[in-house]
This record gives structure tokens, C-alpha cells and sequence, in this order.
């Protein structure tokens, strides 16, 4: 009987991408996807440390998977990502269930990890240095889509922001071989695909010998078949005039940002190790916004940091009101091992860290509302990406600038673009109707 593989993915793109690569390995050593944990042979569960949340909710989890065990002895479950890199030995103890823990460097060895486990029936772990080279290489990749997909570009934080663990589990930056990317978005094209998204932890910071992260785009811009380039998650410091003057010029980059501002005070910002302050912050904004009015920058931000005052939050939600961001992730200031900001006291009180968060997404909702209002009426090209979880004959799909459109699809292929007039607007997507020809 075929084997089935089942794997749960939290976190971030690259996360999501990595599970891409690893249903890729799995593909190709027989196993075939499965939605139902309850007909799987292999379980993963690929993990994220960002926040102490997502933390807990794995090892919840696990405690859920471990029935299965009973009725099916050759089961395997294994944890990977990057809360296996970070606590390793902690899976094992007191959970003899957990078979294999992996981290995000070793995706390419699960080929042999799982030939080990089969043979020897023994708890196995492998993990990386933080100067391991990544696993860019991997041949097989199962993508979520076929119309848009992924490319990792670097790994690796060299920034050490006084919050983020990141830099500690995925080790520092290394670029990809431009020539390796390219080749990838090529093979991407002929496959039909025509999104393409870059991927990186600090994506912009890209640089391989003289050819920089501006360079990499003109470059991909001139693939043909590709009709939309994407990347995430830069960082403002890194983003150069350079690129800044690719938006609105580079006819196949898409014009929306994810800009992360994390924090509106100066003093909190310096805090936080972020080597940007609120005017150069807003000065990047008004530059960009210049070159090309019509972009789009979404955030993250984090309330609640040790020592943010309540003057230091106006100062965020200052700069909310007057960037009125397309999106906002926002979070709760959460401790995690290793980090700089361990060292400061976590002094906003769990209360006011929860009405902070309250007030700034009630002040993005109505921005975000009031934006996408504005585009009623409007003819906006959307690229049909799947079927809409919002009604039957439904498709969904994103504009340019990275907008969620539903709309009627009975004439409509995945992967067509269509031209749609849109006619309503929630604070998270549009309706649109196809235009009449
Ligand atoms: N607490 C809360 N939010 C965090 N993030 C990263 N580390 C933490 C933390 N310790 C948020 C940042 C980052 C996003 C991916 O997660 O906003 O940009
Ligand atoms: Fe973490 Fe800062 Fe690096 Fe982003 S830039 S991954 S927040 S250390």
C-alpha cells in the first residue's frame, strides 16, 4: 500500500516554503500527501520559536499525535524547523513518541534520517551549526500552488534585533548563486508558473559577490512567463535608493511592501537594536511613495516591548495614522532564549500589553477599511490563484499591490489574469465582477 506523509506547518513563508521542500523529498522517496493525520505514515510538524505562543501549541500538539501511536506501532512523528533547532533534547524527554527532530538546515538529510529510523527504531536528532551551509539545493519541491511559488534567495540574520531569535536558529546570512536563482525562476516559467516570491529573512540585505539585491530583480524581471515578483521580509535599514527606484520602473515588481516598523518610538527602537530611527523610517516611506504612489507597505509591530510607555505606543500609532499601512502584524512583546532584550525587564503589564494590541488593530481595521473603500469603482488586474473559501463558484486571487479579490470565476482558469471592476470592500478584501467586454 502507498505510504502517506501528513505535515503541519506554523510560522512564517520560509516555513511554509520549507514544508514545500520537504513534501518534495517525500514525494520522491514514494510517500503521497495527506490531509487526514489519521492515514499517515510519517507526521511532521514544522515549527516556529518566534513568539512563546506558537511555541506551546506544537508541544500541545504533539500531545494530541502521540494516540495514533497505539493503533499504528510503525508510525513515525517527527518536529522540525526552528523550535527543533532551538530545544532538541526537550522533545525527546518524557515524549518517547517523538521519533525524529530536525532542524531547518537539515531538510536534505531526511532521506537518510528516515532509512536510519526504519532500520534502528531509536530516537534521532540532527541539527546544525550556526555556520552550516543551508539546503538550497533541494531538487524536488512540492509547491502549495501552481501559479505562484517561492524562491529562496538567502538565509540567515546577521541584524540581532534585541527581541528576535531568528539570527541564534538559522545562523547567519549566506546569498544564493544568482545563476542557481535564476535558473529556478526559469524552470518555474516553463512549468507555467508566473508569481514568483523571494524569500529571505532579511531578503533585501542580498548580495553574492558584486551583484546586489537591486540587480537580482532587474534580472528576474527580464524572465519571460514571469509576470509578478514579490519578496519577503526586508528590513527598512537595507532597503537602498536602489531599489526604491525599481518601484514603479520595473514593470514586473509588484507595488506593494512589506516595510516591518516594529516600533514608532526612537527610544524603543534603539532598544530593540533596530538601526533605523522614526524620521528615516518616514523618510523611506515619503520616497517610495513618490517614486510610485500607488504602493502598498504592510508592518509588523510589536506592542508591549520592555519599557514602552504609553507615550512610546502614541508614537507607534502615530506613525500608523500617517503611513496608513495596506496591513499590520501585529504581536505581543514575548521573551525568548537567547535574545538581547532577555536582559531588560518585561515591565508592561500583560493587561495594557493586551489593550495596546487592541487599540492599534481597531485603528488598522478602520484604515484598512476606509482604503479598500476607496478602490470601489476602480479596474483592477487580479491573477486567479484558487478557489475562494468565501462562496461556491468563487475564485480568489491578489492585485499588483497585493490585494485579496473574490470574484464570480465559471469563466475563469487558476492562473488566468482578469480584469475586475470592484464593487465591495471589507477591511480584508474586495469583491470584484469581471469586466464586460
Ligand atoms: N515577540 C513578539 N513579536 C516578535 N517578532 C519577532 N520576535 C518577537 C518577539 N520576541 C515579530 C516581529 C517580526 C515578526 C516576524 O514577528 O514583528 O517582524
Ligand atoms: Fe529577526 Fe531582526 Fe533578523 Fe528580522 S531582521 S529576522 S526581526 S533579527
Amino acid at each position: 500500500m502507498e505510504k502517506k506523509f501528513h505535515i503541519e506547518t506554523y510560522g512564517c513563508q520560509m516555513n511554509v516554503h520549507d514544508s514545500e521542500k520537504i513534501s518534495g523529498i517525500l514525494s520522491g522517496l514514494g510517500y503521497s500527501s495527506t490531509p487526514d493525520e489519521s492515514l499517515a505514515d510519517v507526521i511532521l510538524i514544522n515549527t516556529c520559536s518566534v513568539r512563546e505562543k506558537a511555541a506551546q501549541k506544537v508541544f500541545t500538539r504533539l500531545g494530541q499525535l502521540k494516540s495514533y501511536k497505539k493503533g499504528k506501532p510503525g508510525l513515525m512523528i517527527g518536529v522540525c524547523g526552528c523550535l527543533a533547532q532551538q530545544e532538541r533534547d526537550l522533545f525527546f524527554k518524557g515524549r518517547p513518541y517523538v521519533d525524529l527532530v530536525f532542524g531547518p538546515k537539515n531538510i536534505g538529510e531526511l532521506p537518510s534520517l528516515l532509512e536510519t529510523l526504519q532500520s534502528e527504531r531509536r530516537q534521532l536528532m540532527a541539527h546544525s551549526g550556526p555556520r552550516q551551509e543551508p539546503t538550497f539545493e533541494v531538487e524536488t519541491v512540492l509547491r502549495n500552488s501552481s501559479v505562484k511559488a517561492y524562491i529562496t534567495i538567502m538565509e540567515g540574520c546577521d541584524k540581532f534585533c534585541s527581541f528576535c531569535v531568528v539570527p541564534f536558529l538559522r545562523g547567519r546570512e549566506i546569498s544564493r548563486n544568482p545563476h542557481s536563482i535564476l535558473e529556478e525562476a526559469r524552470h518555474l516559467s516553463d512549468r507555467g508558473f508566473v508569481e514568483i516570491c523571494l524569500l529571505g529573512q532579511n531578503v533585501n540585505s542580498y548580495t553574492y559577490e558584486n551583484f546586489d539585491f537591486a540587480d537580482l530583480l532587474c534580472s528576474l524581471n527580464e524572465i519571460q512567463g514571469i509576470r509578478r515578483i514579490r519578496y519577503t521580509s526586508p528590513h527598512p535599514s537595507d532597503i537602498t535608493e536602489k531599489v526604491m527606484d525599481l518601484y514603479g520602473a520595473l514593470p514586473k515588481l509588484c507595488t506593494n511592501l512589506h516595510l516591518p516598523l516594529q516600533a514608532g518610538s526612537n527610544d524603543v527602537l534603539h532598544r530593540m537594536k533596530r538601526d533605523y530611527n522614526r524620521e528615516t523610517y518616514l523618510s523611506k516611506v515619503e520616497y517610495l511613495r513618490r517614486r510610485c504612489p500607488e504602493i502598498a507597505i504592510s508592518s509588523d509591530i510589536i506592542v508591549g516591548f520592555p519599557g514602552e510607555t504609553g507615550a512610546d505606543f502614541e508614537q507607534t500609532m502615530d506613525i500608523v495614522r500617517q503611513v496608513e499601512y495596506a496591513n499590520v502584524y501585529s504581536f505581543k512583546y514575548s521573551p525568548r532564549p537567547h535574545t538581547a532584550a532577555l536582559k531588560l525587564v518585561d515591565n508592561v503589564p500583560e493587561e495594557e500589553k493586551s489593550a495596546r494590541l487592541r487599540a492599534l488593530q481597531d485603528l488598522q481595521k478602520e484604515i484598512q477599511h476606509r482604503l479598500n473603500v476607496s478602490l470601489i469603482g476602480t479596474t483592477q488586474e487580479v491573477l486567479a490563484e484558487s478557489s475562494s473559501k468565501k462562496g461556491e463558484e468563487l475564485l480568489t486571487g491578489r492585485t499588483f499591490c497585493n490585494r485579496v479579490v473574490n470574484f464570480p470565476g465559471s469563466d475563469t482558469k487558476i492562473g488566468d489574469f482578469v480584469s475586475l471592476t470592484i464593487e465591495k470592500a471589507t477591511a480584508n478584501s474586495l469583491f470584484g465582477a469581471p469586466l464586460q467586454s
